[in-house]
């Protein structure tokens, strides 16, 4: 597994892995792996000849007063798991070997892109969208792996792939959760014992829309705000945001007779947790 942290040698080594017409597939990660980020790397081993994946704290698309200061870096334990997932690159480069002159340009996928985590966190999508890009431009994938788990990301991602005809196929994987159910995430480290019990509601709520939406499909409102009910009253627990929508546009669906994303994200204590569950049209 070779470790790279310059723009120039991640170029050629990846045209390198290419020149023979063999499938270069990208996971592109923040690093604090765990088994989600792990589950990508196998769907990217099973699906392209090689792989590559980034680990980047990237500064853009943390607002100022986030954790970008905090946010985990466990780099000998995250080497271990790539280097026993048979992974052939790593591209870690500094903030300064990205970002040389600060922003110049940004990549913006506009309404999408302000929609749930886009209107919680003003910038964040830009920042996402624009460090992707450059990784798309440096790595020149075939394949491109994400979480279900981050749903408006793979939105807006999806709609900046389609909008800017990068050839890259991009492949969505299932949300890997704790067995108690809570989605796995690197934020989870912050919570305290607590916490880390009342951050379940946001499953537990999920799993109760989902027979909400079964037992009563007449009205998005009427579920709406039985969850918002059950999430004001779970202790521990502050709302960011609880939507239906539509998991392409992020927009809200006025029916229940579509596919239908079914996004939440809430803080418990400081830390701000995400999930969601995509409902099939019955
Ligand atoms: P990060 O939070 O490190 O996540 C990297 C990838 O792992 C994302 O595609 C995310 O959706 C996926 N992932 C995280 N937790 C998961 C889980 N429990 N199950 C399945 N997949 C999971 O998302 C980012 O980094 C950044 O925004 C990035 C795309 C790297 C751009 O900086």
């Amino acid at each position: 597994m070779q470790i790279i942290h310059s723009i120039s040698e991640m170029r050629s080594a990846c045209l390198g892995l290419r020149s023979n017409g063999a499938e270069l597939g990208l996971v592109p990660t923040m690093g604090a792996l765990h088994a989600g980020h792990r589950s990508l790397v196998r769907a990217a081993r099973e699906t392209c000849r090689h792989v590559a994946v980034s680990i980047f704290v990237n500064p853009l698309q943390f607002a100022p007063g986030e954790d970008l200061e905090s946010y985990p870096r466990t780099w000998e334990a995250d080497l271990d798991l790539l280097q026993r997932e048979g992974v052939d690159l790593v591209f870690a480069p500094s903030a300064k070997e990205l970002y040389p002159n600060g922003t110049e340009a940004f990549v913006e996928v506009s309404a999408i892109g302000s929609r749930l985590d886009g209107a919680s966190r003003p910038g964040h999508f830009r920042g996402v969208a624009t460090v992707v890009a450059k990784l798309f431009h440096i790595v020149g994938p075939d394949h491109a792996f994400f979480g279900q788990k981050d749903a408006a990301q793979v939105a807006v991602l999806r709609a900046m792939i389609r909008a800017l005809d990068f050839p890259v196929q991009m492949s969505v994987c299932p949300t890997v959760r704790e067995e108690d159910g809570l989605a796995m995430s690197s934020r989870n480290r912050y919570l305290s014992p607590e916490e880390r019990q009342q951050a379940l509601a946001l499953r537990a709520s999920l799993d109760m829309m989902e027979l909400a939406v079964m037992q009563d499909s007449s009205s998005v409102a009427t579920v709406r705000s039985k969850w918002h009910a059950y999430l004001a009253a779970a202790p521990g627990v502050r709302l960011d945001y609880a939507e239906l929508v539509d998991p392409t546009t992020l927009l809200p669906v006025e029916h229940l007779n579509a596919e239908t994303l079914v996004a939440v994200a809430a803080w418990v204590g400081t830390t701000r947790l995400i999930d969601n569950v995509v409902l099939q049209a019955p």
